[in-house]
């Protein structure tokens, strides 16, 4: 199987895997049916196994679920693991209720994390989001608090503004950005990857197949109990739209020899030496297929293809990225 390289993530950061695991659909988070658990912990067994050490998690997915889940799949083996946790986001029988960012709360936060991660530290520790009802004094002064009593060793930070960003770094050295990206999503390149690069953050990038749009296999309308119909993106003639530009990506995955799936994770790998495709995984059988789109090269022409075809605004609608 292919060799997974490593990077620094962000300047002078700890050395991880160019690629990453997200664990999160390993747990139900926004409904659906729940995750066979035991292909899930060989999943992430195996992606270790692989030099795959970046492991992304978050206290709230499937309420503490996912944690104890990777807790397992991890035990024994620790040093082999980078274990990036976010916190603060409040669940309620699968509902969104908001943020919880408070100082007394993170550390509430950390210390149940830890029991179900089974860990004495957390490698990368990042709120989800930032909204403002705590000043981000607070919630980054908390974390660096965390990084001198030893519970954190890197801080992190997901899903923010440009603003938010140098504000934070101005606070506490920032090691990465967790920001979701893809070819169907790329609002970021106009300011938040360009900070980053410029401070020297890693960036952490989610969301490569933009809810499953990329990897070819979606067909309009989607089944009626799929939770995408949320999302306009996915609904009515939106979706038709967005299916035919995906076209250009399927035929140039034939005329490659790849997956649809295969050329999003490669096209995000190739904007950047500091940029992670964080993939969702589940079972085995993903790891062989994504692995290898770490190896994907893209002529000039065919990139300067899917950049014309895919510039920002080419896929209509909103996800919840844009929130
Ligand atoms: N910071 C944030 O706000 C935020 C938000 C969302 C997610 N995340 C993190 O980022 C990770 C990735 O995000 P994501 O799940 O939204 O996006 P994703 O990686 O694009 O995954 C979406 C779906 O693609 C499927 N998939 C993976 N490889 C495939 C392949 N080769 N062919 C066909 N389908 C494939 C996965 O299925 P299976 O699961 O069935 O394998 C998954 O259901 C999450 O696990 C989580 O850790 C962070």
């Amino acid at each position: 199987m292919t060799t997974i390289s490593k990077i620094n993530l962000g300047k002078n950061g700890p050395l991880v895997s160019k690629l990453g695991l997200g664990c999160m659909r390993m747990s139900p988070v926004w409904g659906g049916p729940v995750n066979d658990e035991s292909e899930s912990i060989a999943t992430i067994r195996m992606a270790l196994d692989n030099g795959i050490n970046f492991l992304n998690t978050g206290d709230f997915y499937g309420a503490g679920h996912n944690e104890l889940l990777v807790g397992k799949a991890i035990k024994g083996r620790r040093d082999d693991a980078f274990i990036s946790v976010k916190f603060g986001a409040i669940f309620y029988n699968r509902q969104w209720l908001g943020l919880d960012l408070r100082p007394i709360a993170i550390k509430n936060f950390i210390n149940y994390s830890l029991i179900r991660l089974g860990i004495d530290t957390i490698d990368l520790y990042q709120p989800c989001r930032l909204d403002g009802s705590v000043p981000v004094e607070d919630v980054i002064g908390t974390i660096a608090d965390l990084i001198k009593e030893g519970k954190v060793r890197y801080l992190g930070v997901s899903e923010i503004t440009t603003d938010q960003l140098r504000k934070a770094n101005s606070i506490h050295p920032v090691t990465a950005l967790e920001i979701g990206y893809s070819l169907a999503d790329r609002q970021i390149e106009s300011d938040l990857l360009p900070t980053a690069k410029e401070l020297g953050i890693g960036v952490v990038a989610f969301a490569n197949t933009a809810e499953g749009l990329l990897t070819g296999n979606m067909k309009a309308p989607l089944a009626a109990n799929d939770y995408q119909n949320h999302f306009p993106r996915f609904q009515g003639d939106n979706l038709v739209k967005n299916l035919e530009k995906i076209e250009v990506l399927k035929q140039m995955a034939k005329d490659k020899g790849y997956t649809p799936t295969q050329l999003a994770i490669a096209w995000v790998n190739a904007q950047g030496d500091h940029i992670m495709p964080l993939v969702s995984m589940s079972r085995r059988s993903r790891l062989p297929e994504n692995m290898q789109a770490m190896e994907i090269s893209f002529t000039t022409e065919e990139m300067n293809t899917l950049n014309t075809n895919f510039a920002p605004g080419a896929i209509v609608g909103n996800t919840y990225l844009q929130r």
